[in-house]
């Protein structure tokens, strides 16, 4: 009985073991969470009914113990050792020819790997248990931190072998993968703690907590590239075979590793996995070269506290430390007001960097980074450079914070930060130079004033040769300002000065949707249009106003006064009105008080005389607003022959349902 109960409990441990490194270490579990579980509490439960049987070794005591007050130091038997490092090609040339000298080869086989950005870890199984974790610390005495090696489930508890070393020392790395150093991040963000700079930062910091509860829940990583001392076991010829050994014992060994030739087969290995160092799931800082064959590294031996056999290979360092210089803005395309930190020149990742953006005030904030301090500066891929974080130690008493600007510094119009928007603007719009080739392209476009063939391309050109600032100067340009632009021919340009004049004649609502008001689309220019009648009527309008009109809210009215309050705004507005921009005033002021403003109308059915765009045409002018289909929302239905599903929604929701004949008598009460 006894036994059984033995046997099970082993049993559990090596299935709970053998599902842990299918779902932590090659990634493929064979059975759903909730199986897992059942295996974790039966053990669970059996260990509690005989603790005699409980090992520190089993699967359930990695949920992490009680916090320790202090880590215990452990002496490493084989030091621990550093690797000298390549920065160049040449470098790694002179090493190989280091080797080959050393032991009288050439065509040396190396065995390869990422060199992981972690931090070094020893552990040791006696009898395939785990039963110590320890940091690396100065090489020689590390600190001891078992029971958090415990919670990482990477690791195994037991070796996956009948026949494990006596005892055996396995090295490797600490790490945290790049998935949940930004899952971490945000968890700190949300419990208001400090983030952490980077997955190594993250990993040692997890690593190294007195709380292994704390440690569990960071889920840490792990992978094994070498041997440290061992007992009771042959240790096969070459590198390589080890660590397929420690694969086969269930260690986490990275899928990279690789056995290449010569310096040939170094660089291109350096190359292969620069190139997939950003899609790989963990952070690396280069590549290891070790020489394969254990007899001859033992032969080349080892100089100071480095071996002579192995080297690592660093890719260019991606972050560097340098100092701001200065905080100033830059004007995006829509008006976007972005902090810039201009840099002390430094090299990260092989590119000379001298500004990071900062991307907004509360970033600038919540960083606290001001001029004059130094900042750990990062560059990822193609993307613009960072600021990571600020070095405090290093803060000069005179660093100074940064105050945005109230004036934008490329067009002196004010600069607003809305409540609950996190980006500053400038209210310049199609004045200000920054925001100019995207305002006059919405200004020409075919829903605005609808300039035929002046494009993108071409408002670049008008732009950068300074033959355009501002939508009122198109109306200036002549046949000699175009023709010497590229692409452009006598014809082709004509035919613009045609489209540009042509355009003069609009309507209000084209007009104020192509001034390109921040939240004015098309549909609000319209209502805007229809409930003020007139420019004039719209400019003078005040907050209560706007309030009036349909579907405009606090926001869209703010825009709007904004953009009016803008002299520059008001400039550009007079000049194109100057230019003979016009429309017809087709609706007055009185139109406010129409009994149909705001309405909402569906129309269904044939009418007896109007078709239904001159129906829509004449509600729309009338200040009302048609729409497709039927719904709580609608005030009327207009209801011509043959009319269907529409009618009878309308009836079942109880919608006010007119004839052509009581429309025409609405829209004549307007005029009473
Ligand atoms: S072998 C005697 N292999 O690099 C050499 N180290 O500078 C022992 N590292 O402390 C290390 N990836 O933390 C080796 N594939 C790899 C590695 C690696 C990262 C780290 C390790 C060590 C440091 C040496």
């Amino acid at each position: 009985m006894f036994a059984d109960i033995q046997n099970r409990i082993a049993e559990l441990r090596q299935q709970l073991e053998y599902h842990n490194y299918r779902y932590y270490v090659v990634d493929t579990p064979e059975i759903s969470d909730a199986e897992y579980d059942q295996l974790f509490r039966e053990l669970q439960a059996l260990e509690q009914a005989h603790p005699d049987l409980l090992i520190p070794s089993s699967p359930t005591q990695r949920v992490g113990g009680a916090a320790l007050s202090e880590f215990a130091q452990v002496s490493h038997i084989t030091p621990m050792l550093s690797l000298n490092n390549a920065f160049s090609d040449a470098e790694v040339q002179a090493f190989d020819k280091r080797v080959c000298d050393a032991i009288d080869l050439v065509d040396i086989n190396y065995a390869v790997e990422p060199k992981f950005d972690g931090l070094a870890i020893s552990l040791v199984y006696e009898q395939g248990q785990l039963v110590s974790g320890a940091t690396r610390g100065d090489g020689y005495v590390g600190e001891d931190v078992t029971a958090n090696i415990r919670t990482i489930r990477a690791i195994p508890m037991t070796l996956a072998t009948a026949t494990p070393p006596s005892r055996i020392e396995i090295r490797g790395e600490v790490l945290m993968l790049k998935a949940d150093f930004i899952k971490l991040n945000q968890v700190q963000l949300k419990n208001q703690l400090k983030e952490f700079a980077n997955p190594r930062n993250a990993a040692a910091g997890s690593l190294r907590q007195l709380d292994p509860r704390i440690t569990a829940a960071r889920g840490l990583h792990f992978f094994a590239y070498g041997v440290g001392q061992c007992e009771g076991w042959d240790m096969p010829s070459h590198h390589s075979q080890m660590t397929q050994q420690l694969a086969t014992w269930h260690l986490p060994v990275a899928r990279q590793v690789a056995v290449v030739v010569g310096v040939a087969g170094l660089l291109d290995y350096y190359q292969r996995i620069g190139n997939m160092r950003e899609q790989l799931p963990f952070d690396i800082d280069g590549v290891v070269y070790k020489v394969d064959d254990l007899a001859q590294q033992a032969q080349i031996g080892y100089i100071a506290r480095a071996p002579k056999f192995a080297i690592a290979h660093k890719f260019p360092a991606q972050e560097a430390t340098t100092l701001v210089l200065d905080i100033d803005v830059q004007v995006g395309r829509t008006g976007a007001i972005t902090p810039v930190a201009r840099l002390a020149p430094v090299l990260v990742g092989g590119v000379t960097v001298t500004n990071a953006t900062l991307h907004n005030e509360d970033e600038i904030l919540r960083k606290d980074i001001r001029i004059g301090d130094s900042v750990n500066v990062r560059r990822a891929g193609d993307v613009i450079p960072e600021v990571v974080s600020v070095v405090l130690s290093r803060r000069p008493v005179d660093a100074r914070r940064f105050v945005m600007p109230t004036r934008c510094p490329v067009c002196g119009s004010h600069i607003v930060r809305l409540e609950n928007e996190t980006i500053a603007r400038c209210t310049g719009g199609l004045y200000c130079p920054a925001q100019r080739k995207q305002a006059l392209w919405h200004f020409a476009s075919r829903r605005a004033m609808d300039i035929d063939g002046l494009g993108e391309k071409l408002i670049e050109q008008m732009v950068d040769a300074d033959l355009v600032q501002h939508p009122a100067d198109l109306y200036r340009l002549g046949l000699l300002n175009l023709v010497g632009l590229e692409r452009m021919a006598e014809k082709s340009a004509q035919n613009l000065l045609v489209a540009i004049e042509k355009s003069k004649h609009t309507t209000l609502a084209r007009f104020i949707y192509a001034l390109g008001i921040r939240h004015v689309g098309e549909q609000t220019a319209k209502d805007l249009a229809r409930y003020f009648g007139n420019l004039d009527s719209l400019i003078k309008a005040d907050e209560l106003n706007l309030l009036q009109v349909p579907d405009v809210g606090g926001v869209v009215a703010n825009a709007i006064l904004q953009f009016f309050a803008e002299p520059h705004n008001r400039t550009v507005v007079d000049l194109l009105c100057a230019a003979g921009v016009h429309w017809d005033d087709a609706m007055p002021d009185n139109v406010v008080n129409s009994a149909l403003l705001g309405k909402v109308f569906v129309i269904t059915g044939t009418l007896p005389t109007l078709s239904r765009d001159e129906a829509k045409a004449k509600l729309e002018a009338a200040g009302a607003k048609v729409t497709g289909s039927v719904s709580k929302k609608t005030d009327y239905v207009l209801v011509g022959a043959d009319a269907g599903s529409k009618l009878s929604k309308a009836q079942d929701l109880g919608i006010a349902i007119i004839d052509e004949v009581s429309l025409l008598n609405l829209l004549g009460q307007q005029h009473d």
